[in-house]
């Protein structure tokens, strides 16, 4: 199996230009020879063409926290896919727990968005994770079956190739909690799995699946050094550059 990591840094709300730019001054130069894993970050939207400027000449990718459905019109506050790829933005998360939490997205919505990121060639990470109730109570697997299917609906196998899920349970997320190895194994199988069954065996064996949730350096090698898991996306542990650097060469 030859599934390329990816290593995605949120920043969420955090950072100005000028931190940005710093960040980017001392990060690339520690991952200058790193060409194993893929790299992408993920900033502010008034942080984007700032960020892909600094970033001009390596490999380091960049996208959006988040991207709305329709391609332009009256969404106040809202980025659109083609403003996105217009200065440069190459990925976007979807569905992150917190737009889920705090700005009501919906399955529904989270599939909407999915659409338009792959019509328009956007890589899209899409999240997916339970909450602490619903682990507690078993049902997890349900969960992520449901809100996997919820974001596929609609999606050709052709059309998923690019699509890669972020595996972040919600009680991870920012908490220092994080799940350990096994429990993060055992619901990226299940993922895979669903994926195998809602488009194909082969989209889903090459799928990337990543784990998010309280990722930090001393954790990050038990993790993605696991065959199942492609990468990570990584909130708090990715907003300082030598910790964001020593999680990329996991
Ligand atoms: P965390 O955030 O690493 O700070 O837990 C991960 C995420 O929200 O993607």
């Amino acid at each position: 199996m030859s599934r390329k990591a990816l290593i995605a840094a949120n920043w969420k709300m955090y950072k100005t230009p000028a931190e940005a730019k710093a960040f980017i001054e001392a990060f690339l130069p520690l991952v200058a020879a790193h060409d194993r894993d893929e790299i992408a970050v993920f900033p502010s939207p008034v942080l984007l063409p700032g960020v892909v400027e600094s970033l001009k000449g390596s490999a380091v990718a960049v996208g959006a926290q988040n991207i709305y459905f329709a391609e332009e019109g009256a969404f106040t506050g809202e980025t659109s896919v083609l403003q996105l790829k217009a200065v440069g933005g190459t990925h976007t998360l979807i569905g992150h727990s917190e737009r889920r939490q705090y700005f009501g997205e919906t399955d529904e919505i989270v599939n909407k968005k999915l659409h338009t990121a792959l019509k328009h060639g956007i890589v899209p990470v899409v999240c997916i994770g339970e909450v602490l109730e619903e682990r507690e109570v078993g049902e997890t697997a349900d969960v992520l079956k449901r809100q996997l299917a919820g974001a596929l609906a609609g999606i050709t196998a052709e059309a998923a190739a690019p699509i890669v899920i972020a595996y972040e349970p919600v009680w991870a997320i920012g908490t220092g909690r994080t799940a350990t190895p096994e429990m993060a194994v055992e619901a990226h199988k299940i993922i895979r799995a669903e994926a195998a069954r809602l488009l194909n065996a082969e989209i889903a064996a090459n799928m990337r699946i990543l784990y998010g949730g309280s990722v930090k350096v001393d954790n990050c090698n038990s993790l993605i050094g696991q065959e199942e898991i492609d990468g990570a996306l990584v909130g708090g542990a990715s907003l300082k550059a030598e910790s964001f650097a020593a999680i990329v060469k996991y």
